[in-house]
């Protein structure tokens, strides 16, 4: 089965060809960061203008990178939410506009639920139950998963998402925008000498990062920082202790929940995936098999979408022609 995946819930235009849920056919991802960088953020507006831009070339590319037509595909499957209302219209209606011409089964796919789906696309095959821990722009959640469909939100973070708080603190320190990728640069060049406070929250499985990020502003000032001179020595030592002290709870909350319900593997997903110390501390730490997608399909892309839409359609999940966007959707 050949699923089409569309993506366009953020700042990523996005189209894909799947087979069977592992295989990429295609995967093609405009990103608008160029654009939303020179306001240090992503402008909802903006995004949703260029994604009507952008949508219809890309899945035409998609298309014809994985050389099928439309009677070779069994479904379109697009991500429906969370993410803004205004973006997920535009791959929303395109996916309708397509599903109903060529009368295809339309799946709407959970955004999150999806970032999980990218370990399907590796060369291993997760194993059930399973812990998956997502960790992107707007969501830090950590999920147990018996099955495909039975997902349980274990914990959730009480204020900012971990990538929001690189996002933050990188602007702080003057390191630009996107933060996630700009911290790790920067760590790279520095020490993490400086202690930042650890909110472990024990008695439950949730995160909370504001407080790091408000430590790490009044820290910013005692040093000076001002974040016009780059390279800056003093930004990149505290960028590489926040970098430390976030991969730090992370690890360890997903290590403990992982050790006290059993599971079997623990899956990474999501952006923040994409850095080098979480993945690395992971797998060190980790006592069962960790699997992380590359990092390409770490962060928004619409192979993940194609693929969670084919476990799905096997389980008889699709949508009615009423499907709407869901800008607050949450997992599990
Ligand atoms: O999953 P994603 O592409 O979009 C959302 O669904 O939100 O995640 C984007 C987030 C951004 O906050 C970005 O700064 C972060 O992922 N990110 C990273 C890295 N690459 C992207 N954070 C830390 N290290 C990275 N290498
Ligand atoms: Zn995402």
């Amino acid at each position: 089965m050949r699923i089409l995946g569309i993506e366009t819930s953020c700042d990523e235009t996005a189209a894909a060809v799947v087979e069977d849920g592992t295989a990429i056919l295609s995967n093609v991802v405009a990103s608008q960061v160029e654009i939303h960088s020179r306001y240090g953020g992503i402008v909802p507006e903006v995004a949703s203008r260029q994604h009507m831009l952008s949508i219809i070339p890309i899945m035409e590319q998609a298309i014809s990178d994985a050389s099928v037509s439309a009677g070779d595909l069994s479904g379109i499957a697009v991500t429906n939410g969370p993410g803004l209302a205004g973006s997920l219209l535009v791959g929303v209606n395109l996916a309708k506009a397509l599903a109903f011409a060529w009368n295809l089964p339309l799946i709407g796919i959970n955004h999150l639920e999806a970032h999980i789906y990218a370990n399907w696309l590796g060369t291993a095959t997760p194993a059930f139950p399973l812990l998956a821990l997502i960790v992107s722009g707007g969501h830090t959640d950590l999920v147990l998963m018996k099955g495909h469909g039975e997902l349980v939100r274990l914990g959730r973070t009480r204020d900012d998402a971990a990538g929001e708080a690189f996002d933050k603190v990188a602007r702080v320190l003057g390191l630009g925008y996107p933060g996630g990728p700009a911290i790790e640069r920067a760590s790279r060049e520095g020490t993490p000498c400086h202690r930042l406070p650890r909110a472990w929250l024990r008695s439950s499985d949730d995160f909370s990062f504001s407080g790091m990020k408000t430590s790490v502003v009044r820290l910013a000032d005692e040093l000076g920082i001002t974040g016009t001179e780059q390279p800056d020595p003093k930004a990149a030592d505290v960028a590489a202790s926040f970098q430390r002290a976030v991969v730090d709870v992370l690890v360890t909350k997903t290590v403990d929940a992982a050790n006290r319900l059993g599971v079997k593997q623990i899956l990474l997903a999501g952006g923040v995936a994409a850095n080098g110390l979480l993945r690395d501390t992971m797998l060190r730490r980790s006592p069962v098999p960790v699997l992380i997608p590359d990092p390409a399909l770490c962060t928004d892309n619409a192979a993940m979408i194609a693929s969670c839409g084919y476990f799905h359609l096997r389980a008889g999940k699709t949508s009615g022609w009423d499907l709407d966007v869901l800008p607050g959707l949450t997992i599990g």
